[in-house]
Formats: structure tokens, C-alpha cells, sequence
């Protein structure tokens, strides 16, 4: 069986979602199920047999212990974050925890657990790390797209503590020889992501009627890719890719902030209109995030190139997909938007205006 860490999150879901709809290899999930994990994304696996869930911390080594031993897995793929820039801006503290000790606390436990493998299965295990393009830093205009030599350049707690777990991942196969791989990818939209991200944030802000906060100017750029396209290049790098590489995974799809809101305004107008005006009138402009990076931007020519991935969707098709999505679920979003999440959303956007 594989283990997937963080399979109650936004992208992890998706994969095991993914994974369980393609192949009849078991998963064990392990979710400390924090804010961001909601076990009713799994609800369509709760009588399956081939997903197991534990609650668990991927901080406690002996939880981690335990279930290599009980479970034996062939393969780790390691979600489990703290994932909000704008939340690591204000706790930092978290992220250092899941995203450094956490990382730490479980490469060694899947030491561990490889060190007592026959030669073949030692062979052919491997360690899987999510990681993020965050941590090539900030693009200007001009420059070239992050590729897998540019050298890191983190300017939140947040992208910072993803840039040390992956410094960690790297040392764990150069000294050790754990056979790993890292994927490096650029912002995911689809389904069941967590509405403090900008595209879910705006859609459900857009139906309730309220102001759509864009931060600074606007033209801060994103790399947009669907997260169904960042499942299937995971699964083509788990498959095929050679450990100790890592991988950037991008669409190809830079977009300003403004755009994609505006896209997202037109969207609903077309789906959910309103009784009179567009969503494009309830934007507004708030103060910027501290030390906001202004454009990433990804090249994946690698991916394609060695792996022959290439993604499924384009923005424009995805983004439909995504909007049509939480139109059919706003009971999704009511239900992950607990009294936790509104204290939020007044620290976050309260000193903002
Ligand atoms: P998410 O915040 O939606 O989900 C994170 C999951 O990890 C949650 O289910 C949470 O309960 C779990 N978790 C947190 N701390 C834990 C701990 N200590 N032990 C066990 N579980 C814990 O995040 P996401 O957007 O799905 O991101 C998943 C991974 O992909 C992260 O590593 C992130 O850095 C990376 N990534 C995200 C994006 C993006 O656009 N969202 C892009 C590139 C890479
Ligand atoms: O690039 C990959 C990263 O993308 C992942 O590693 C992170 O886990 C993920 O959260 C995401 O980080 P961003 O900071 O880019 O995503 P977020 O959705 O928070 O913001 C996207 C852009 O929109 C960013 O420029 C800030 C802006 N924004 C965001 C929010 C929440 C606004 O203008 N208004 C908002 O209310």
C-alpha cells in the first residue's frame, strides 16, 4: 500500500480521491486533521476498504512507528502542511512545527522503516515530497520561469519552512541514500480547496455577498494549475521518476490577480447571476500582505520532457469546472466554514481596509 500524509487537505484529498478512482493499491491516510482537514472529502471512501485513515500528527514518531510497522508501506507521499502564507504571517510558529519537525519527525521514521527492507523492496520504495514553487522566491516582469536550478529564495515563514523541509528531504538521500523525489509546484485551484485561497475565498465571498478583498494593486501574478493536473504529475513522478530529482509541475498558465477575478466575476454572472449588477462590483481593494511576492512562474519543460506529463485542463476549462463545483457544494463550503474559520477571516482582513 502507499501512505499519503495530509490526504484530508486540499490536494491530498484529491489524490487519494484520484488514486482510489484508478488503482486497487491501498491507501493509508494520516491526517492530523488541524483547520484545513475535512474528513467529509472522504466521505465517497467511507465504505472503502482500500482507504484506511488515522488520526495522526506527524510530529509523534511513535504514531509514525507504529503504523509502518502495521502497515509495511511501499511508498510515502508527503502532503501534510501548514499551507497559508497569510496565516504563517501570523503564527509562524505552526509552520515551523508540521512543515520542519513534522518533515524531519517522518523521513526518519520512513528510515526506519526502509533500513529493514529486503534489498528489492528497499530498492524500489520511495519517499514522495509536495513541495511548492514558493520557494524560488519572486519573479520581475521579465525574468525566466522558476526551473529546477534556480536557487531558493523564500520570503515568507511559510515558503521558508517548505524551502527547509525540502533541504531536509535532499539531505536524507544524499547522506542516507533514502530513495526520494520532490515535486515543486506553482498554485492549484479545483474542488474541496479551503475558501481562505483567492479563487474559493472569491467565489464564496462573491455568493454571500460580501466584498472581494484583492490585496495591493492587483498584478501580482500567479502560475494557475488545475488540481486534478498536479494529482496526475505526482503519480507519473512516483512511477517514474529517478530519486534524488526533483520536479517542477506548472501549467503554464501566469495570470494577474485582478484577471483572475474579474474571470471569476464573469463566471458567475454567466452561471448565478444576480438580480441586478455584476460580482465584478463588489471587488475592492485592501492593504497588501507583508512582503507579498509579486510573480511566480513555473517552467515544467523537465516533467514533459523526462516523464512526458503535460496537464489536462487549461484555466479557462478548469476554472469553469471549479466554479460549477461550489455552486453544487455550497453545503462543503457552510460546513468547513466553522465559527474557527469566520475568527479568521476577521484577523485576516480586519486591519486590512
Ligand atoms: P491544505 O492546507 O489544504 O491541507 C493540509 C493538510 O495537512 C490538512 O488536511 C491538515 O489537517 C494536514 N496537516 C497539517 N498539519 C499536520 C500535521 N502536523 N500532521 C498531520 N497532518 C497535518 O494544503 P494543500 O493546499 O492541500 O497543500 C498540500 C501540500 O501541497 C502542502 O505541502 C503544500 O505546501 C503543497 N502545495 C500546495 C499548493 C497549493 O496551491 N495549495 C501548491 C504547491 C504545493
Ligand atoms: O505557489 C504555490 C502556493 O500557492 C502554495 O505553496 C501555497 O500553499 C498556496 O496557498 C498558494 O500561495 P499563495 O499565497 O499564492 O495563494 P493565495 O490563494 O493565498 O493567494 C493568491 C494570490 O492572491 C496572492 O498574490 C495573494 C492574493 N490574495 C489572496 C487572498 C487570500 C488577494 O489578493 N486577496 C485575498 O483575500
Amino acid at each position: 500500500m502507499i501512505l499519503v500524509t495530509g490526504g484530508a487537505g486540499f490536494i491530498g484529498a484529491n489524490f487519494v480521491l484520484d488514486w482510489t478512482r484508478q488503482s486497487d493499491e491501498a491507501v493509508l491516510n494520516i491526517d492530523k486533521l488541524t483547520y484545513a482537514g475535512n474528513l467529509g472529502t472522504l466521505k465517497p471512501l467511507q465504505d472503502n476498504p482500500a482507504h484506511v485513515f488515522a488520526r495522526v500528527d506527524i510530529c509523534d514518531r511513535a504514531a509514525l512507528d507504529a503504523l509502518f510497522t502495521q502497515y509495511k508501506p511501499r511508498a510515502v507521499l508527503h502532503f501534510a502542511a501548514e499551507s497559508h502564507v497569510d496565516r504563517s504571517i501570523h503564527g509562524p510558529g505552526d509552520f515551523i512545527q508540521t512543515n520542519m519537525v513534522g518533515t524531519f519527525t517522518l523521513l526518519e521514521a520512513a528510515r526506519h522503516h526502509w533500513s529493514t527492507l529486503p534489498q528489492a523492496q528497499k530498492d524500489a520504495f520511495r519517499f514522495l515530497h509536495v513541495s511548492t514553487d514558493e520557494v524560488f522566491g519572486s519573479l520581475a516582469p521579465a525574468d525566466p520561469a522558476f526551473s529546477e536550478i534556480t536557487p531558493y529564495a523564500p520570503n515568507s515563514p511559510y515558503s521558508a519552512s517548505k524551502a527547509g523541509s525540502d533541504h531536509l528531504v535532499r539531505a536524507w538521500h544524499h547522506t542516507y541514500g533514502l530513495p526520494v523525489l520532490t515535486t515543486n509546484c506553482s498554485n492549484n485551484y479545483g474542488p474541496y480547496q479551503f475558501p481562505e485561497k483567492l479563487i474559493p475565498l472569491m467565489i464564496a465571498s462573491a455568493l454571500g455577498g460580501k466584498q472581494l478583498p484583492i490585496y495591493g494593486d492587483g498584478q501580482n501574478v500567479r502560475d494557475w494549475l488545475y488540481v486534478g493536473d498536479h494529482c496526475s504529475a505526482i503519480r507519473e513522478v512516483l512511477a517514474r521518476g529517478t530519486p534524488g530529482e526533483t520536479y517542477n509541475v506548472g501549467g503554464w498558465n501566469e495570470k494577474k490577480n485582478l484577471d483572475v477575478v474579474h474571470t471569476l466575476c464573469d463566471l458567475l454572472d454567466e452561471m448565478r447571476p444576480k438580480a441586478a449588477g455584476s460580482y465584478r462590483d463588489q471587488i475592492t481593494y485592501v492593504k497588501d500582505r507583508p512582503g507579498h511576492d509579486r510573480r511566480y512562474a513555473i517552467d515544467a519543460r523537465k516533467l514533459e520532457r523526462d516523464l512526458g506529463w503535460k496537464p489536462a485542463e487549461t484555466f479557462e476549462t478548469g476554472l469553469a469546472k471549479t466554479v460549477r463545483w461550489y455552486l453544487e457544494n455550497q453545503t462543503w463550503v457552510d460546513e468547513v466554514a466553522s465559527g474557527d474559520y469566520r475568527k479568521w477571516v476577521e484577523i485576516n482582513y480586519m486591519q486590512r481596509v
